[in-house]
């Protein structure tokens, strides 16, 4: 499951846009969701934000941002996007991907993007790259599992329905 702007970006200015718009969720994010691992890692933050505290929704929105928005993956001793971010912007998406890039690449660690601060109005100076994104999803599962929770949730798709490991009572 995934929300969607319904927003556009405005004719006079194609390439520039100051907030995601169906451009970016249509070409950036709705693409990817046709790989299992990769919808797999997306729902696992999703499903952790559930029940979580303050600071961690911040880590896991930091996660999110490292990953379903800007990661990478090696293949074939290339770099290649999966992040919406760079999917839907080509002129980000060289900056990450071409060779002699002047970003930062490092090892994608759920427990170093979790602290790791970012831009939002220029090109990312760190990237994180994953060895696959089966590799992304595990290590964002066992980061996720680490998280001291009231409750631990799980998507059941032969119900469509959040399965928790205990009762859970709403307080607001
Ligand atoms: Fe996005």
């Amino acid at each position: 499951m995934f929300f969607s702007t319904q927003y556009i970006r405005h004719a006079s200015k194609p390439f520039y846009t100051p907030e995601p718009d169906v451009c970016h969720e249509l070409l950036g994010h709705a693409p990817m969701f046709a790989d299992p691992a990769f919808g797999d890692l997306s729902q696992e933050i999703g499903l952790a934000s559930l029940g979580a505290d303050d600071d961690d929704i911040e880590r896991l929105a930091r996660c999110y941002w490292h990953s379903v928005e800007f990661g990478l993956v090696r293949e074939g001793g290339e770099r290649k996007a999966y992040g919406a971010g760079l999917l839907s912007s080509f002129g980000e998406l060289e900056h990450a991907c071409r060779e002699t890039s002047c970003a930062q690449f490092v090892d994608w660690d759920p427990g170093a993007a979790a602290r790791q601060q970012y831009p939002v109005t220029e090109y990312q100076p760190v990237y994180f790259v994953a060895e696959s994104l089966p590799d992304a999803k595990a290590r964002m599962r066992a980061f996720c599992e680490a998280l001291p929770r009231q409750f631990y949730a799980r998507y059941n798709p032969a119900t469509d329905s959040i399965w928790v490991d205990r009762a859970v009572r709403r307080t607001d």
